[in-house]
């Protein structure tokens, strides 16, 4: 592999305020790419300043969307460390992701240096602010001019930070969802566990519509029988039962999450039963008529651990733990920042120091 070329940026540009962050709103003064070509591999790799890109009007990825793209967080501790959180989860799944897009695979020692060069350079970025981080957005496109249906000979990685509040703007506040009936975001052997931007594309109508009568999320049911529960939004979802954790199975079309599997390693480390299982709708109906829906949240990257307060499904609408964060999400969400942040003990070695 090419050594990693490095040209700094003459025009930095302005911060904006920690307090008025938002999500994925500014982007930081630098960027990382590299290019595949079938003669050289993945070759080239470069940080140089953040900038609009030129790309044939025939590139491959405009027209039939061969591309993937991951997310992750970083943070500054109190001793003014700068880590990642379990990077190596994110580049596994993005070479997984990359596997079901015939999109070529990457050397993860290769993309890692890459972003942790990129994060020094721009470590100033890194927002202050308890729900603050920088979030960084690695992704691949198909870049051949060609308007054939085929793998694109030729790609470009890039890596871009964004400074980000929460995900949402209630924050660990409950989200009130949607229980979506008419489309389906995956379906057994479709592309549902990569993350890809069709799977993205195909979820925005609903989450319109959704958005529209007063809900912040979309949950997704199965695509064969609109029956058991699949994932919310940009979210893996749980949900505690009796006090049983329950979470949809990773049944191909669901999407890995890391925080996910973050949240089934704690709980086990608490000794809260944990299932992964199919769930479905009826299931928590009749929980929630007995009393025993005690808690409902996701997880993900860009949200952490986000409660729901509410789930709409067809004419029914249930409330769940009176429409406030429950005491496991908040525990869950304090532990998971406090690791990622550096303020509490790191004993399953999730922290990446860079
Ligand atoms: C993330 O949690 O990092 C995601 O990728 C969700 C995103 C689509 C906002």
């Amino acid at each position: 592999m090419d050594s990693l070329h490095i040209e700094l940026s003459q025009n930095l540009k302005q911060k904006p305020e920690p307090s008025a962050l938002g999500f994925g709103q500014y982007f930081s003064d630098h960027m990382f790419m590299m290019e595949y070509s079938l003669e050289k591999g993945w070759h080239d790799p470069k940080i140089m300043p953040y900038g609009p890109i030129a790309l044939d009007p025939s590139a491959m990825v405009f027209h039939y969307g061969q591309e993937v793209f991951e997310g992750m967080k970083a943070y500054r501790t109190a001793i003014g460390e700068l880590v990642l959180f379990r990077p190596d989860m994110n580049l596994k799944r993005l070479n997984e992701s990359c596997e079901r897009l015939s999109i070529p695979q990457v050397e993860p020692s290769t993309l890692l240096q890459g972003i942790t060069e990129l994060i020094k350079i721009d470590a100033s970025w890194i927002p202050s602010g308890e729900e603050n981080a920088l979030y960084i957005r690695p992704f691949i496109i198909a870049t051949e001019p060609c308007l054939g249906v085929r793998a694109s000979h030729t790609y470009k990685l890039m890596v871009i930070l964004s400074p980000v509040g929460s995900y949402y703007p209630e924050g660990i506040h409950p989200v009130s969802i949607y229980v979506e009936q008419r489309y389906v975001r995956a379906f057994r052997g479709g592309t549902g566990a990569a993350k890809t931007a069709s799977n993205y594309a195909a979820s925005i109508k609903a989450q319109e519509d959704a958005k529209q009568s007063g809900y912040s999320q979309v949950l997704w049911l199965d695509g064969v029988e609109s029956k058991y529960v699949e994932e919310v939004g940009s979210m893996n979802v749980f949900f505690k039962v009796n006090g049983e954790v329950i979470t949809p199975a990773l049944s191909g079309s669901i999407l890995a999450g890391v925080t996910r599997d973050s949240v089934i390693a704690l709980l086990k480390s608490w000794g809260i039963p944990v299932s992964e299982r199919k769930v479905a709708m009826e299931e928590l109906v009749e929980a929630h008529k007995q009393g025993l829906l005690e808690e409902a949240f996701g997880t993900g990257t860009a949200a952490v651990i986000s409660p729901i307060g509410s789930m709409k499904w067809g004419e029914l609408e249930l409330s769940i733990g009176g429409g406030k964060t429950g005491k496991l999400s908040k525990k869950l969400y304090d532990t998971i920042t406090g690791i990622q942040r550096g303020q509490l003990d790191d004993s399953l070695g999730w922290r990446y120091r860079i």
